[in-house]
Protein backbone atom coordinates (compact mmCIF):
# COMPACT_ATOMS: atom_id res chain seq x y z
CA UNK A 1 0.00 0.00 0.00
CA UNK A 2 3.11 2.16 0.13
CA UNK A 3 2.12 5.69 -1.41
CA UNK A 4 -0.85 4.47 -3.20
CA UNK A 5 -3.48 7.21 -3.16
CA UNK A 6 -7.27 6.35 -2.23
CA UNK A 7 -9.72 8.78 -2.15
CA UNK A 8 -12.75 7.92 0.68
CA UNK A 9 -16.08 9.31 -0.03
CA UNK A 10 -17.66 9.19 3.41
CA UNK A 11 -21.19 9.06 3.16
CA UNK A 12 -24.04 10.91 5.63
CA UNK A 13 -25.11 6.99 7.89
CA UNK A 14 -24.53 6.74 11.13
CA UNK A 15 -21.55 3.31 10.51
CA UNK A 16 -19.53 6.93 9.28
CA UNK A 17 -18.21 6.29 13.06
CA UNK A 18 -15.79 3.32 11.95
CA UNK A 19 -14.11 5.36 9.19
CA UNK A 20 -11.10 6.90 11.60
CA UNK A 21 -10.32 2.90 11.60
CA UNK A 22 -10.18 2.68 8.19
CA UNK A 23 -8.55 5.38 7.69
CA UNK A 24 -5.71 5.09 10.22
CA UNK A 25 -5.55 1.37 8.98
CA UNK A 26 -4.65 2.60 5.40
CA UNK A 27 -2.21 4.97 6.67
CA UNK A 28 -0.53 2.84 8.85
CA UNK A 29 -0.44 0.70 5.15
CA UNK A 30 1.58 3.51 4.25
CA UNK A 31 -1.36 4.84 1.72
CA UNK A 32 -2.17 7.92 1.13
CA UNK A 33 -5.37 9.12 1.62
CA UNK A 34 -7.90 11.80 0.78
CA UNK A 35 -11.34 12.29 2.05
CA UNK A 36 -14.39 13.95 0.63
CA UNK A 37 -17.24 13.87 2.70
CA UNK A 38 -20.95 14.48 1.86
CA UNK A 39 -22.94 17.36 3.92
CA UNK A 40 -25.08 14.94 6.42
CA UNK A 41 -21.66 12.76 6.60
CA UNK A 42 -19.99 15.76 8.87
CA UNK A 43 -22.76 15.34 11.60
CA UNK A 44 -21.68 11.47 12.19
CA UNK A 45 -17.47 12.23 11.71
CA UNK A 46 -15.51 14.59 12.35
CA UNK A 47 -13.33 16.55 9.51
CA UNK A 48 -10.91 17.72 11.94
CA UNK A 49 -10.55 13.64 13.13
CA UNK A 50 -10.31 12.95 10.03
CA UNK A 51 -7.83 15.97 8.56
CA UNK A 52 -5.46 15.00 11.58
CA UNK A 53 -5.21 11.32 10.70
CA UNK A 54 -4.80 11.78 6.64
CA UNK A 55 -2.74 14.80 6.97
CA UNK A 56 -4.73 16.44 4.42
CA UNK A 57 -7.71 18.97 4.34
CA UNK A 58 -10.95 17.33 4.42
CA UNK A 59 -13.31 18.66 0.81
CA UNK A 60 -16.74 18.99 1.53
CA UNK A 61 -17.85 21.73 -0.45
CA UNK A 62 -18.07 21.81 -4.24
CA UNK A 63 -18.53 25.81 -4.24
CA UNK A 64 -16.14 26.48 -1.53
CA UNK A 65 -13.41 28.82 -2.86
CA UNK A 66 -10.96 27.88 -0.49
CA UNK A 67 -11.12 24.45 -0.93
CA UNK A 68 -11.34 24.38 -4.85
CA UNK A 69 -8.51 26.97 -4.81
CA UNK A 70 -6.52 24.24 -2.62
CA UNK A 71 -7.12 21.22 -4.67
CA UNK A 72 -10.11 21.31 -7.14
CA UNK A 73 -12.64 18.83 -7.37
CA UNK A 74 -11.28 17.48 -11.16
CA UNK A 75 -7.76 17.08 -9.71
CA UNK A 76 -9.11 15.13 -6.73
CA UNK A 77 -10.76 12.87 -9.05
CA UNK A 78 -7.58 12.42 -10.98
CA UNK A 79 -5.50 11.95 -7.90
CA UNK A 80 -7.11 8.71 -6.84
CA UNK A 81 -6.09 5.71 -8.07
CA UNK A 82 -8.85 4.51 -6.07
CA UNK A 83 -12.09 5.39 -5.08
CA UNK A 84 -14.14 3.81 -1.67
CA UNK A 85 -17.60 5.31 -0.75
CA UNK A 86 -18.12 3.95 2.60
CA UNK A 87 -20.22 4.38 3.80
CA UNK A 88 -22.37 4.05 0.72
CA UNK A 89 -25.90 4.97 1.62
CA UNK A 90 -29.21 4.46 -0.24
CA UNK A 91 -29.56 7.95 -1.21
CA UNK A 92 -25.89 8.36 -2.43
CA UNK A 93 -26.46 4.65 -4.10
CA UNK A 94 -29.00 6.24 -5.91
CA UNK A 95 -27.55 9.49 -6.68
CA UNK A 96 -24.54 7.58 -8.15
CA UNK A 97 -26.72 5.04 -10.47
CA UNK A 98 -28.56 8.65 -11.74
CA UNK A 99 -25.36 10.07 -12.67
CA UNK A 100 -25.75 13.12 -10.63
CA UNK A 101 -23.57 15.68 -9.48
CA UNK A 102 -25.55 17.73 -7.19
CA UNK A 103 -22.56 17.68 -4.64
CA UNK A 104 -19.05 17.18 -4.35
CA UNK A 105 -18.90 13.54 -3.83
CA UNK A 106 -21.50 12.62 -6.91
CA UNK A 107 -19.22 14.92 -8.54
CA UNK A 108 -16.13 13.55 -7.90
CA UNK A 109 -17.18 10.31 -8.38
CA UNK A 110 -18.97 10.72 -12.14
CA UNK A 111 -15.33 12.50 -12.84
CA UNK A 112 -13.03 9.97 -11.61
CA UNK A 113 -11.90 7.20 -13.83
CA UNK A 114 -10.18 4.93 -11.01
CA UNK A 115 -11.72 1.61 -9.66
CA UNK A 116 -14.89 2.34 -7.36
CA UNK A 117 -15.64 0.42 -4.44
CA UNK A 118 -19.00 1.19 -2.52
CA UNK A 119 -19.36 0.23 0.72
CA UNK A 120 -23.24 -0.31 1.76
CA UNK A 121 -24.18 0.49 5.27
CA UNK A 122 -28.22 1.13 5.66
CA UNK A 123 -31.45 -0.47 7.66
CA UNK A 124 -32.23 -3.57 6.20
CA UNK A 125 -35.54 -2.67 4.65
CA UNK A 126 -34.06 0.30 3.16
CA UNK A 127 -31.10 -2.38 1.83
CA UNK A 128 -33.70 -4.99 0.48
CA UNK A 129 -35.94 -2.64 -1.20
CA UNK A 130 -35.91 -3.06 -5.10
CA UNK A 131 -34.76 0.66 -5.52
CA UNK A 132 -31.60 -0.14 -3.45
CA UNK A 133 -31.07 -3.72 -5.09
CA UNK A 134 -31.91 -2.58 -8.66
CA UNK A 135 -29.22 1.31 -8.19
CA UNK A 136 -27.01 -1.64 -7.02
CA UNK A 137 -27.66 -3.75 -9.86
CA UNK A 138 -27.07 -0.47 -12.43
CA UNK A 139 -23.79 0.24 -11.18
CA UNK A 140 -22.48 -3.27 -10.83
CA UNK A 141 -22.99 -3.53 -14.35
CA UNK A 142 -21.23 -0.21 -15.01
CA UNK A 143 -18.38 -1.95 -12.77
CA UNK A 144 -18.45 -0.54 -9.68
CA UNK A 145 -17.09 -3.16 -6.62
CA UNK A 146 -19.42 -3.88 -3.39
CA UNK A 147 -17.76 -5.08 -0.08
CA UNK A 148 -20.56 -6.05 2.07
CA UNK A 149 -22.89 -5.19 3.64
CA UNK A 150 -22.72 -7.40 6.55
CA UNK A 151 -24.98 -9.09 8.26
CA UNK A 152 -26.10 -8.70 12.35
CA UNK A 153 -27.17 -6.26 14.69
CA UNK A 154 -28.08 -2.61 13.27
CA UNK A 155 -27.66 0.98 15.08
CA UNK A 156 -31.04 1.43 14.25
CA UNK A 157 -32.44 -1.40 16.35
CA UNK A 158 -33.01 -4.10 13.24
CA UNK A 159 -31.56 -7.25 12.45
CA UNK A 160 -30.53 -8.42 9.33
CA UNK A 161 -27.98 -7.41 6.13
CA UNK A 162 -26.89 -3.50 5.99
CA UNK A 163 -24.20 -3.17 8.63
CA UNK A 164 -21.03 -1.57 6.99
CA UNK A 165 -18.13 -4.35 6.96
CA UNK A 166 -15.41 -4.25 9.34
CA UNK A 167 -12.52 -1.25 8.42
CA UNK A 168 -10.13 -4.38 8.72
CA UNK A 169 -12.02 -6.48 5.92
CA UNK A 170 -12.33 -2.96 3.89
CA UNK A 171 -8.78 -2.81 4.12
CA UNK A 172 -7.55 -6.11 3.13
CA UNK A 173 -10.27 -5.74 0.26
CA UNK A 174 -8.58 -2.36 -0.98
CA UNK A 175 -4.77 -3.59 -0.84
CA UNK A 176 -5.96 -6.69 -2.77
CA UNK A 177 -7.65 -4.04 -5.26
CA UNK A 178 -4.59 -1.92 -5.38
CA UNK A 179 -1.88 -4.84 -5.77
CA UNK A 180 1.64 -4.96 -4.95
CA UNK A 181 2.78 -2.57 -8.55
CA UNK A 182 5.66 -5.58 -8.12
CA UNK A 183 5.74 -6.20 -11.87
CA UNK A 184 5.59 -2.69 -13.56
CA UNK A 185 7.35 -2.26 -16.22
CA UNK A 186 7.09 -5.49 -17.55
CA UNK A 187 5.66 -6.61 -20.33
CA UNK A 188 3.94 -10.45 -20.31
CA UNK A 189 2.03 -12.56 -22.33
CA UNK A 190 -0.15 -15.07 -21.02
CA UNK A 191 -1.89 -18.05 -23.36
CA UNK A 192 -4.95 -19.70 -22.14
CA UNK A 193 -7.61 -21.81 -22.83
CA UNK A 194 -7.19 -25.09 -25.51
CA UNK A 195 -6.95 -24.67 -29.44
CA UNK A 196 -9.66 -25.27 -31.66
CA UNK A 197 -8.23 -27.40 -34.63
CA UNK A 198 -11.38 -27.93 -37.19
CA UNK A 199 -12.13 -30.86 -39.59
CA UNK A 200 -14.66 -29.50 -41.64
CA UNK A 201 -16.99 -26.69 -41.37
CA UNK A 202 -18.79 -27.67 -38.16
CA UNK A 203 -16.56 -30.48 -36.50
CA UNK A 204 -13.18 -29.85 -34.25
CA UNK A 205 -10.90 -31.59 -32.22
CA UNK A 206 -10.61 -29.33 -29.32
CA UNK A 207 -10.13 -30.31 -25.27
CA UNK A 208 -11.33 -29.46 -21.59
CA UNK A 209 -9.59 -26.20 -20.86
CA UNK A 210 -11.90 -23.44 -19.35
CA UNK A 211 -9.01 -21.01 -19.54
CA UNK A 212 -9.74 -20.03 -15.61
CA UNK A 213 -5.90 -21.02 -15.03
CA UNK A 214 -4.33 -18.74 -17.49
CA UNK A 215 -7.25 -15.83 -17.17
CA UNK A 216 -6.62 -16.03 -13.06
CA UNK A 217 -2.60 -15.61 -14.01
CA UNK A 218 -3.51 -12.52 -16.27
CA UNK A 219 -5.65 -10.95 -13.81
CA UNK A 220 -2.95 -11.50 -11.17
CA UNK A 221 -0.17 -9.70 -13.34
CA UNK A 222 -2.04 -6.82 -14.28
CA UNK A 223 -3.05 -6.25 -10.40
CA UNK A 224 1.02 -6.06 -9.97
CA UNK A 225 1.06 -3.34 -12.23
CA UNK A 226 2.23 -5.71 -15.57
CA UNK A 227 1.66 -4.86 -18.63
CA UNK A 228 -0.24 -8.51 -20.12
CA UNK A 229 -1.53 -9.54 -23.63
CA UNK A 230 -3.78 -12.53 -23.12
CA UNK A 231 -3.49 -14.53 -26.15
CA UNK A 232 -6.91 -16.74 -25.92
CA UNK A 233 -8.34 -19.83 -27.33
CA UNK A 234 -12.23 -20.06 -27.28
CA UNK A 235 -13.77 -19.56 -23.56
CA UNK A 236 -16.95 -18.18 -22.27
CA UNK A 237 -14.67 -16.00 -19.78
CA UNK A 238 -14.57 -12.39 -19.42
CA UNK A 239 -11.49 -10.50 -20.11
CA UNK A 240 -9.57 -9.47 -16.92
CA UNK A 241 -9.44 -5.84 -15.90
CA UNK A 242 -6.24 -3.83 -17.74
CA UNK A 243 -5.70 -7.14 -19.93
CA UNK A 244 -5.34 -6.99 -23.41
CA UNK A 245 -6.91 -10.31 -25.10
CA UNK A 246 -6.34 -11.44 -28.61
CA UNK A 247 -8.42 -14.22 -29.40
CA UNK A 248 -7.31 -17.20 -31.64
CA UNK A 249 -8.87 -20.55 -32.69
CA UNK A 250 -5.79 -23.14 -33.88
CA UNK A 251 -2.72 -23.79 -32.52
CA UNK A 252 -1.11 -22.07 -35.61
CA UNK A 253 -3.20 -18.89 -34.58
CA UNK A 254 -1.79 -18.96 -30.91
CA UNK A 255 1.80 -19.84 -32.32
CA UNK A 256 1.73 -16.41 -34.73
CA UNK A 257 0.30 -14.42 -32.54
CA UNK A 258 2.54 -15.48 -29.41
CA UNK A 259 5.47 -14.90 -32.20
CA UNK A 260 4.17 -11.83 -32.67
CA UNK A 261 4.22 -10.84 -29.26
CA UNK A 262 7.17 -12.11 -28.64
CA UNK A 263 9.88 -9.09 -29.44
CA UNK A 264 8.24 -6.77 -26.53
CA UNK A 265 7.84 -9.60 -23.83
CA UNK A 266 9.78 -10.36 -20.47
CA UNK A 267 7.95 -12.73 -19.39
CA UNK A 268 5.94 -15.57 -21.53
CA UNK A 269 3.09 -18.07 -19.71
CA UNK A 270 2.06 -21.07 -21.49
CA UNK A 271 -0.78 -22.05 -20.04
CA UNK A 272 -3.08 -22.82 -22.71
CA UNK A 273 -3.96 -26.46 -23.64
CA UNK A 274 -2.77 -26.00 -27.15
CA UNK A 275 -3.61 -29.58 -29.47
CA UNK A 276 -0.31 -31.44 -30.26
CA UNK A 277 -2.50 -32.86 -33.63
CA UNK A 278 -4.90 -31.11 -36.33
CA UNK A 279 -6.58 -32.60 -38.50
CA UNK A 280 -4.53 -32.55 -42.24
CA UNK A 281 -6.74 -31.39 -44.63
CA UNK A 282 -9.65 -30.01 -42.90
CA UNK A 283 -12.53 -29.72 -44.94
CA UNK A 284 -13.88 -26.25 -45.58
CA UNK A 285 -17.59 -27.85 -46.14
CA UNK A 286 -19.38 -29.88 -43.67
CA UNK A 287 -18.87 -33.55 -44.64
CA UNK A 288 -21.96 -35.57 -45.08
CA UNK A 289 -22.97 -38.60 -43.03
CA UNK A 290 -25.30 -39.62 -45.85
CA UNK A 291 -21.43 -40.32 -47.46
CA UNK A 292 -21.41 -42.98 -45.29
CA UNK A 293 -23.00 -46.54 -44.53
CA UNK A 294 -24.06 -47.09 -40.74
CA UNK A 295 -21.02 -48.41 -39.23
CA UNK A 296 -18.45 -47.08 -41.76
CA UNK A 297 -15.24 -45.99 -40.64
CA UNK A 298 -14.58 -41.83 -41.47
CA UNK A 299 -10.57 -41.87 -41.67
CA UNK A 300 -9.04 -38.86 -40.18
CA UNK A 301 -5.86 -38.25 -40.65
CA UNK A 302 -3.79 -35.75 -38.11
CA UNK A 303 -0.31 -33.78 -38.31
CA UNK A 304 1.67 -32.62 -35.30
CA UNK A 305 1.47 -29.22 -34.35
CA UNK A 306 4.36 -26.91 -33.92
CA UNK A 307 5.63 -26.76 -30.39
CA UNK A 308 5.69 -23.44 -29.23
CA UNK A 309 6.57 -23.78 -26.06
CA UNK A 310 9.91 -25.37 -26.86
CA UNK A 311 10.21 -22.42 -29.77
CA UNK A 312 10.09 -20.04 -27.68
CA UNK A 313 11.97 -21.52 -25.14
CA UNK A 314 14.80 -21.99 -27.41
CA UNK A 315 15.65 -18.24 -28.09
CA UNK A 316 14.16 -16.92 -25.08
CA UNK A 317 17.43 -14.58 -24.23
CA UNK A 318 16.95 -12.82 -21.48
CA UNK A 319 12.97 -13.51 -20.95
CA UNK A 320 11.53 -15.82 -18.33
CA UNK A 321 9.22 -18.32 -20.01
CA UNK A 322 6.67 -20.66 -17.61
CA UNK A 323 5.53 -23.91 -19.41
CA UNK A 324 2.73 -26.14 -18.18
CA UNK A 325 2.47 -29.59 -18.11
CA UNK A 326 -1.04 -31.71 -18.11
CA UNK A 327 0.08 -35.24 -16.78
CA UNK A 328 -2.36 -38.33 -15.99
CA UNK A 329 -0.42 -40.39 -14.32
CA UNK A 330 3.51 -40.88 -13.04
CA UNK A 331 2.93 -36.48 -12.57
CA UNK A 332 6.67 -35.36 -11.45
CA UNK A 333 8.79 -37.90 -13.87
CA UNK A 334 6.75 -36.87 -16.88
CA UNK A 335 7.13 -33.11 -15.66
CA UNK A 336 10.54 -33.73 -15.06
CA UNK A 337 11.02 -35.22 -18.73
CA UNK A 338 8.85 -32.56 -19.96
CA UNK A 339 10.87 -29.52 -18.49
CA UNK A 340 13.98 -30.90 -19.86
CA UNK A 341 12.13 -31.38 -23.83
CA UNK A 342 10.81 -28.22 -23.23
CA UNK A 343 13.38 -26.06 -21.80
CA UNK A 344 11.62 -23.35 -20.12
CA UNK A 345 12.66 -21.72 -16.86
CA UNK A 346 9.60 -22.94 -14.62
CA UNK A 347 7.12 -25.99 -15.13
CA UNK A 348 4.00 -26.06 -13.66
CA UNK A 349 2.78 -29.44 -13.33
CA UNK A 350 -1.03 -30.83 -13.04
CA UNK A 351 -2.34 -33.73 -12.61
CA UNK A 352 -5.18 -33.99 -14.62
CA UNK A 353 -6.44 -37.11 -13.22
CA UNK A 354 -7.92 -35.69 -10.03
CA UNK A 355 -11.60 -34.43 -10.41
CA UNK A 356 -10.89 -31.28 -7.69
CA UNK A 357 -8.08 -30.11 -10.02
CA UNK A 358 -6.75 -29.28 -13.25
CA UNK A 359 -9.44 -28.36 -16.18
CA UNK A 360 -12.71 -26.47 -15.48
CA UNK A 361 -12.31 -26.28 -11.80
CA UNK A 362 -11.91 -23.11 -9.89
CA UNK A 363 -9.18 -24.73 -8.30
CA UNK A 364 -5.62 -26.33 -8.87
CA UNK A 365 -3.14 -28.32 -7.05
CA UNK A 366 0.43 -28.31 -8.91
CA UNK A 367 4.27 -28.88 -8.68
CA UNK A 368 6.21 -26.24 -9.61
CA UNK A 369 9.64 -27.66 -11.08
CA UNK A 370 13.21 -25.63 -12.46
CA UNK A 371 15.97 -26.87 -14.36
CA UNK A 372 18.26 -27.03 -11.61
CA UNK A 373 16.29 -29.89 -9.44
CA UNK A 374 14.00 -27.50 -7.30
CA UNK A 375 10.34 -28.94 -6.56
CA UNK A 376 7.56 -27.37 -4.47
CA UNK A 377 4.47 -29.20 -3.90
CA UNK A 378 1.74 -26.62 -3.68
CA UNK A 379 -1.84 -27.78 -2.02
CA UNK A 380 -5.55 -27.70 -3.56
CA UNK A 381 -5.99 -23.76 -3.37
CA UNK A 382 -8.23 -21.61 -5.28
CA UNK A 383 -6.64 -20.87 -8.80
CA UNK A 384 -6.27 -17.57 -8.26
CA UNK A 385 -3.96 -17.92 -5.15
CA UNK A 386 -2.25 -20.69 -7.49
CA UNK A 387 -1.59 -17.56 -10.45
CA UNK A 388 -0.34 -15.71 -7.20
CA UNK A 389 2.20 -18.39 -6.17
CA UNK A 390 3.46 -18.70 -10.01
CA UNK A 391 4.42 -15.18 -10.39
CA UNK A 392 5.80 -14.80 -6.75
CA UNK A 393 8.30 -17.57 -8.42
CA UNK A 394 8.62 -15.51 -12.02
CA UNK A 395 9.11 -12.15 -10.08
CA UNK A 396 12.75 -13.91 -8.01
CA UNK A 397 13.58 -15.02 -11.83
CA UNK A 398 13.36 -12.00 -13.83
CA UNK A 399 15.24 -10.35 -10.18
CA UNK A 400 17.29 -13.21 -10.80
CA UNK A 401 18.15 -12.10 -14.09
CA UNK A 402 18.55 -8.67 -14.24
O1 LIG B 1 -8.03 -23.88 -18.53
P1 LIG B 1 -8.39 -24.61 -17.25
O2 LIG B 1 -9.71 -25.33 -17.34
O3 LIG B 1 -8.30 -23.70 -16.05
O4 LIG B 1 -7.31 -25.77 -17.03
C1 LIG B 1 -5.98 -25.44 -16.79
C2 LIG B 1 -5.02 -26.36 -17.52
C3 LIG B 1 -5.13 -27.76 -16.93
C4 LIG B 1 -5.33 -26.38 -19.01
C5 LIG B 1 -3.58 -25.78 -17.32
O5 LIG B 1 -3.31 -25.69 -15.96
C6 LIG B 1 -2.53 -26.62 -18.04
O6 LIG B 1 -2.05 -27.61 -17.55
N1 LIG B 1 -2.15 -26.18 -19.27
C7 LIG B 1 -1.27 -26.93 -20.17
C8 LIG B 1 -2.03 -28.02 -20.82
C9 LIG B 1 -1.18 -28.73 -21.87
O7 LIG B 1 -1.41 -28.56 -23.03
O8 LIG B 1 -0.22 -29.45 -21.38
P2 LIG B 1 0.86 -30.26 -22.29
O9 LIG B 1 1.55 -31.12 -21.32
O10 LIG B 1 0.17 -30.89 -23.46
O11 LIG B 1 1.81 -29.14 -22.86
C10 LIG B 1 2.98 -28.71 -22.18
C11 LIG B 1 3.27 -27.26 -22.45
O12 LIG B 1 3.60 -27.07 -23.84
C12 LIG B 1 2.15 -26.30 -22.15
O13 LIG B 1 2.72 -25.13 -21.59
C13 LIG B 1 1.55 -26.01 -23.51
O14 LIG B 1 0.98 -24.70 -23.55
C14 LIG B 1 2.76 -26.11 -24.43
N2 LIG B 1 2.47 -26.58 -25.78
C15 LIG B 1 1.88 -27.80 -25.98
C16 LIG B 1 1.69 -28.24 -27.27
C17 LIG B 1 2.08 -27.43 -28.36
N3 LIG B 1 1.91 -27.82 -29.58
N4 LIG B 1 2.66 -26.25 -28.13
C18 LIG B 1 2.86 -25.82 -26.86
O15 LIG B 1 3.40 -24.72 -26.67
Amino acid sequence: MNGRKILLVVGGGIAAYKVPELVRAWTKAGAEVRCVLTEAASSFVSPLVLQSLTQAPVRQSLFDPGEEGQIGHIEVADWAELVVVAPATADLLARMAQGMANDLATTVLLATRAPVLVVPAMNVNMWDHAATQANLETLRERGVLVEGPDSGELACGWEGQGRMSDPEAIAARTSLLLGTRSMHGNRMVVTAGGTREPIDAVRSVTNRSSGKMGYAIAAEAARRGAEVVLISGPTGLATPAGVRRVDVETALEMRTSVLAEFDAARIIVMSAAVADFRPANASDRKIKKEDLADGEGLQLEMVRNPDILAEISARRDQRVVVGFAAESHDVLPAARRKLARKGCDLLVANDISRSDAGFETDENAVILLTPDGDTEELPLLPKTEVASRILDRVEKLCGARE
